[in-house]
């Protein structure tokens, strides 16, 4: 299989794309102070991330391995399903190495890599959401080919890009896609408009979601212990045949049986 890994060539960097990480490095280190799960800054600090440049994938990855056995990997851009399940199963975390440009700052389509390296690789410093990463890597492997993979790409959607996390100080996010972006930091937590639903696995596989907007809904985990034990079975294939025949929600939707989470 070809595995699309490319060499990050660092010393390529101009001294502007050193700058564009700069500056929304610090912008997002202020803005998520209160707002997301203590433990990501405990990432982003003991990875040594700083506002001084671009990291190297490969000193995140000595840090990385020591700690949880993962690595960054270099790719050109998003990957086919079938090399992203594989590399993630293998423990090896897919970025991709441009940096958005500065009309870019607040939004672009296509992840870049302080998407993909600050908003995704601090959390697998953390065992628990390590192997989480690592299971749903297999559980894609296994539902290659059929017809389900959109539910394990809400579930991807909901919990790793625009999850929230329960916290003894409060709500906070954990999200990759909130992570790295200002105005959705802010907004996840403090906005009263979106949805804001206790986490059901079924729930979450049956819920349409939007690209191009903020979330109308957010889905909270308790811990990422809980978050792990409902999806560590990893064989998905029962889950899969029960919500076959059943409609999907809107991204919007609340049901009456929704443990709402207020502000
Ligand atoms: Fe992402």
């Amino acid at each position: 299989m070809k595995d699309y890994l490319i060499n990050q060539n660092w010393q390529d960097y101009t001294e502007s794309e050193h700058e564009m990480w700069r500056t929304l490095f610090k912008r997002q280190e202020k803005v998520l102070e209160g707002r997301v799960v203590p433990v990501f800054l405990d990432g982003v600090r003991e990875l040594g991330m700083a506002a001084s440049g671009i990291p190297r994938f490969e000193a995140l990855s000595d840090i990385l391995k020591q700690r949880t056995g993962w690595e960054v990997v270099a790719v050109p851009g998003l990957v086919p399903d079938d090399v992203f399940f594989r590399l993630l199963a293998e423990k090896k975390f897919p970025s991709t190495c441009f940096i958005r440009k500065p009309e870019q700052i607040d939004y672009l389509q296509e992840p870049d890599i302080f998407h993909d390296v600050f908003g995704h690789v601090p959390l697998l410093i953390n065992p628990i959401f390590a192997d989480y990463m690592q299971y749903y890597g297999e559980a894609g492997l296994k539902a290659l080919g059929q017809d389900c993979l959109h539910r394990l790409a809400r579930l991807y959607w909901y919990t790793v890009e625009f999850g929230l996390i329960q916290t003894d100080e409060g709500l906070r996010t954990y999200g990759a896609g909130i992570v790295s972006s200002y105005s959705e930091t802010i907004y996840c937590v403090e906005d009263p408009k979106p949805n804001r639903i206790m986490f059901d696995l079924k729930r979450v596989m049956r819920t349409n979601y939007r690209i191009d907007d903020f979330q109308e809904t957010y889905f909270v985990v308790p811990s990422f212990e809980s978050l792990f034990d409902a999806t560590k079975a990893q064989d998905f294939h029962p889950i899969y045949n029960e919500l076959a025949p059943l409609p999907d929600f809107a991204a919007n939707e609340v049901l009456k049986c929704d443990e709402l989470v207020l502000i």
